[in-house]
């Protein structure tokens, strides 16, 4: 989709046309003058238009000219970010399902310009690339014209627009990662993407993937335990974008983002049971934000270095899997005793938290969907974080951003006791640590892998994937953690 801005009063051209709207009046247009105002405010009157946020009317003007689609803020009292986004996402969807291709949006002065292209650019998400009939496939429009008032200055509104389509774009991309099917989405392909990412930078971005080789030469056998039981290779995947390379890099905060990238998780030999085993193939949602991520920045010029760092495993059952009982030497050197197979993530991201630390980040942010507990404790509302002593400061930071882009945030405890229940008889530490805490208890084991660098843990096992439509959030793979990523990043000096 192509959004531009104009300032002009002429609806010449446009066969719709997109209205918000208040459910108390408003927002002010100016000096502009609705068709068919009158019409507008017979339908607020007696009831049948109660503007509510995501509600849609569509109706014709009276020469049949133009189809209108007045779209529902809520009230006007804390018109936030939701309200534009939800609005616009709600009005994008009803006039692609009539099979319109454009549309004209009255762009109000206090109007969130970029919420709106968020909107726009973000609903009606539908992965049609397996889908043969031309009928079934995702719709949505090809053109929107953002309209400002005769005289005004449409630069800061494109400027705001142009940065929500290169986000969003992230976001659509890490929605496709999460959607691909196991067979196709394996880590040599999760490799390639990277690879491509890279390409496509203007030599912003340097990947580097590692093979089963290398890892064994470097230590590591988290990593490799859980991978062994797949006859599809392992990988470790470094995307590095350094914005200052090459100069005096003493003022560039350095941020590494660890992304699980599970390319489908049966459980091992703890095999899963076999119902919505078949979601397991979005277990690289971390994976897909970080990527999603780097696909964005290479065209944003933010002043940091940010590495992103990708393990990326098959959990298969087979005859060289790795085992309940099993004991591992991780890269770090802390031996695991691996109670459940099913654990699989922290394994994986125990040697990638290991291996941040080289780099001497100012930060570690992992995302991760890492515990079913997650999702029985904030169900699909918001990830869950957690932060060693290093990363709490940051955690406000995100909460911040999480509740501006609509992917919340809320924090777990982080309680020394909890480690507790990692306690091994045989080892330094197990992977798991009985039945209740799960989320809290997962954190607890990265952290002994993370410390001491500063550190922030994303548990996104229910924002990633979800199974209801939320305005411009689809069912199933939400992308969740891109936009937040890059409004962290973006707000870091
Ligand atoms: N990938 C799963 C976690 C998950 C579950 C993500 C549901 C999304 C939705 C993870 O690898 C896993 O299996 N975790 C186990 C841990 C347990 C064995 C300690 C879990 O949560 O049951
Ligand atoms: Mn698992
Ligand atoms: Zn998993």
């Amino acid at each position: 989709m192509k959004i531009d801005v104009r300032a002009g009063d002429s609806l010449a051209g446009f066969e719709n046309l997109i209205v918000l709207s208040s459910s108390d009046g408003g927002p002010d247009l100016g000096e502009r003058s609705l068709p068919e105002e009158a019409l507008f405010a017979r339908l607020r009157e007696r009831g049948d238009f109660s503007a509510k946020r995501g509600k849609v009317l569509c109706a014709y003007s009276e020469d049949g000219s133009l189809r209108w689609a007045l779209a529902g803020l809520g009230p006007s009292d804390g018109l936030g970010p939701r309200a534009w986004r939800d609005a616009a996402a709600a009005a994008q969807k009803a006039l692609a399902a009539l099979g319109a291709k454009e549309a004209a949006l009255l762009l109000p002065a206090e109007a969130d310009a970029g919420e709106i292209a968020f909107g726009l650019l973000l609903s009606g998400y539908k992965y049609d690339r397996f889908i043969s009939n031309d009928d079934k496939k995702g719709k949505r429009l090809e053109r929107v014209t953002l309209l400002l008032p005769e005289g005004a200055d449409p630069a800061p509104a494109q400027e705001a627009v142009n940065k929500a389509s290169i986000i969003a774009s992230g976001t659509r991309f890490a929605r496709d990662l999460l959607c691909a099917p196991g067979n196709l989405a394996t880590p040599a392909h999760l490799a390639r993407e990277a690879e491509r990412i890279a390409a496509d930078s203007g030599g912003r971005i340097t990947t580097r993937v590692i093979g089963e080789e290398e890892l064994e030469q470097q230590g590591f056998r988290a990593l490799l335990a859980v991978g062994q039981g797949s006859e599809e290779e392992s990988r470790l995947i470094v995307l590095d974008y350094d914005h200052a390379a090459g100069e005096n890099t003493a003022q560039t905060k350095t941020v590494a983002l660890v992304g699980k990238g599970v390319t489908f998780d049966a459980g091992g030999i703890s095999l899963k049971p076999p119902a919505l085993m078949d979601e397991m193939k979005y277990d690289m949602g971390g994976a897909a934000a970080v990527l999603g991520v780097f696909r964005a920045l290479a065209e944003m010029d933010l002043p940091l270095r940010v590495l992103g760092l990708v393990p990326s495993v098959e959990n298969m059952p087979g005859g060289r899997a790795y085992r309940p009982g099993d004991i591992i030497v991780a890269r770090s050197g802390l031996s695991i005793e691996v109670k459940n197979t099913d654990a699989e993530g922290r394994l994986i991201l125990a040697d990638a938290l290991d291996y941040a630390k080289e780099f001497e980040p100012d930060l570690v942010i992992d995302l991760a969907t890492l515990t079913g507990a997650c999702v029985v404790a904030l169900a699909h509302e918001a990830a869950a974080v957690m932060a060693n002593e290093g990363g709490e400061p940051y955690v406000d930071a995100l909460r911040a951003c999480g509740e501006r882009t609509g992917e919340r945030v809320w924090p777990m405890p982080m309680y020394d006791e909890y480690a507790d229940l990692l306690k091994s008889d045989f080892a330094d530490l197990k992977n798991t640590g009985g039945r209740y805490g799960g989320a809290i208890i997962a954190g607890k084991f990265l952290q002994r892998f993370a410390d001491p660098a500063p550190w922030v843990h994303l548990d996104i096992a229910g924002t990633a994937w979800t199974e209801k439509e939320r305005g411009p959030v689809p069912k199933v793979g939400t992308g969740f953690g891109v936009r937040l990523l890059l409004d962290f990043l973006g707000s870091l000096d």
